[in-house]
């Protein structure tokens, strides 16, 4: 059984609001997990249940082997990290992490022999007897981390425990994170709205929208075989281009037809698109799979479109390149050397075997 089960999970607020709507995810003993999606999709609610913080409307959680729909946060066995992890500023970081057990009433040593351990793991051992204000933005998150893995739960729960870092530093914490779960192998649930924080960190990731789970797998998967439009834009940066046109036949080959631009459907999405030919379907290609034919290997007349450079970003690693043919507007990585002048035409080769269409009505991914 799941280390951590939720089913049929709903949470209508007294507003009449639903923010989470029949949710039902497994998450497995030691599986990172992580719940992603925009602002008000639910995440912080789907967390704040599993750790008791939220009555639920409807629905089961199952933690180990109980059912703790009813229990008090307290007796969950769960530890949670906010985004607002305040520390006790009176306290130093020892004591700070060592009240929860204090409360608990373990014995001295017991609670020694436990801060010291997490704070070697942690690489705080030397900033013990300092105080919050002594202390940076990093090694306080660190603190608060701390508090939690003295605890020894089942279970983690993790709420944008980095968003009040700064971007360096958040990337730095990102990485201790994802080593103290190697470590610790503790079952872990992490909320953020970062896609990209979602794709480092988790084994698997459920994106959200809207109150439901929209897609549950492994972070490529979701990345290379998104379920519908919402999850392929969700997740990649910069996100997948989208182009709205017609599929036609025409001597057996399947065609995208984009009015300002036709290109040719491979062999290989003929018989999961032919049922669409005459309809209105979203085509979407990320920006790494498109390629200026200077520099294309597989070029052909059936993938190849013309272009104009509206907008040129210099990243330094790669360039953001801001193109439109006709109506369509998309954004193309090219290598660092490859600048395009803004104003200039190109010829762009679509990688098609890699792009995904989309139904026009339900937005469910054809292939
Ligand atoms: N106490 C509340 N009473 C009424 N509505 C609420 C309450 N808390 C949250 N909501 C609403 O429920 C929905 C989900 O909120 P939730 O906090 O779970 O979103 P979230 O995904 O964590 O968003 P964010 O990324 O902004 O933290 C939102 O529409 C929100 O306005
Ligand atoms: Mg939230």
């Amino acid at each position: 059984m799941a280390q951590v089960s939720i089913r049929n999970l709903s949470k209508i607020y007294a507003n009449k609001v639903s923010a989470v709507d029949n949710v039902n995810l497994g998450i497995e003993r030691s599986e990172f997990v992580v719940l992603v999606g925009p602002s008000g999709c639910g995440k912080s609610t789907t967390l704040r249940m599993v750790a008791g913080l939220e009555e639920m409307t409807a629905g089961e959680i199952w933690i180990g082997d109980r059912l703790v729909n009813g229990v008090p946060a307290k007796d969950r066995n769960i530890a949670m990290v906010f985004q607002n992890y305040a520390l006790y500023p009176h306290m130093n970081a020892y004591d700070n992490m060592a009240f929860a057990l204090k409360l608990r009433k373990h014995t001295k040593s017991e609670i020694e022999t436990r801060v010291k351990e997490a704070a070697e793991i942690l690489g705080v051992t030397h900033l013990l007897t300092r105080k919050p204000r002594q202390l940076s933005g990093g090694e306080r998150q660190r603190i608060a981390l701390g508090r939690a893995i003295v605890r020894h739960p089942l279970v983690f729960l993790f709420d944008e425990p980095l968003s009040n870092l700064d971007a360096k530093m958040r990337v730095q914490m990102r990485t201790e994170i994802d080593k103290l779960h190697l470590k610790i192998k503790t079952t872990m649930i992490y909320v953020t709205h970062d896609q990209t924080e979602a794709m480092a960190l988790g084994d698997r990731i459920a994106v959200m929208r809207h109150g439901k789970v929209q897609q549950f797998d492994e972070p490529l998967k979701v990345y290379d075989h998104p379920a519908n439009k919402f999850v392929a834009g969700f997740i990649g940066s910069p996100p997948m281009n989208f182009m709205d046109g017609k599929l036609y036949k025409q001597n057996g080959a399947l065609y995208f037809d984009a009015e300002d631009f036709k290109v040719k459907i491979p062999q290989s999405k003929y018989d999961k698109l032919v049922s669409y030919a005459g309809k209105k379907i979203f085509f979407g290609i990320r920006p790494e799979c498109i390629f200026d034919r200077l520099f294309a290997t597989n070029a052909t007349e059936a993938n190849t479109i013309p272009a104009v450079c509206d907008v040129l970003e210099t990243m330094g690693a790669n360039n953001f390149v801001y193109l439109v043919s006709g109506k369509h507007k998309f954004i193309a990585v090219f290598d660092a050397s490859n600048k395009p002048a803004p104003g200039s035409n190109l010829d762009v080769v679509l990688d098609m075997e890699k792009g995904r269409f989309f139904d026009a009505d339900t937005e469910e991914t054809i292939t």
